[in-house]
């Protein structure tokens, strides 16, 4: 049995910013949540090594993949996908997400650049520890 379940999604033209991630697909890893909780090994995932670095996860049981963002001096953020417009799944690029239904766009903060949109993109609360990082799906950072 494969413990994390794979697979590629697509990316926006936009994403040829992703050229820094070394293709212009992102791969989305299906994460156990386990009580909404997801523990990742930092060493699993070099693309969070360096700060501008995303990763996509479905955590078990979500409908919506979340960004894990590296800002940068060892933080992070994890943001939800979905719009906080009309509910469309955003793209992420570079340096910003972008929606493709109306163009709202947020920083990697999660904070709104340009509307549409009103609301950032929810933000879980993260904490690194022992070399893991540790996203709650139940609390907001
Ligand atoms: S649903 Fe994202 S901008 Fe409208």
């Amino acid at each position: 049995m494969i413990a994390r379940r794979e697979f590629v999604v697509r990316c926006s033209a936009a994403a040829a910013a992703f050229a820094i991630v070394g293709c212009a697909s992102l791969v989305v890893h299906t994460v156990p949540a386990p009580q909404g909780r997801v523990s990742l090994a930092l060493a699993d995932y070099p693309e969070l090594a360096r700060e501008g670095g995303v990763l996509s996860l479905l955590p078990e049981a979500e409908s919506d993949p979340i960004f894990v963002l590296a800002l940068g001096g060892g933080s992070f953020a994890a943001l939800s996908s979905r719009c906080t417009h009309r509910g469309c799944t955003v793209d992420a690029e570079a340096t910003r997400l972008v929606c493709p239904c109306h163009g709202s766009t947020f920083g990697r903060d999660g904070l709104v650049l340009r509307g549409p949109a009103e609301h950032p993109l929810p933000r879980y609360h993260t904490v690194v520890t022992g070399g893991r990082l540790l996203i709650d799906l139940r609390r907001n950072a």
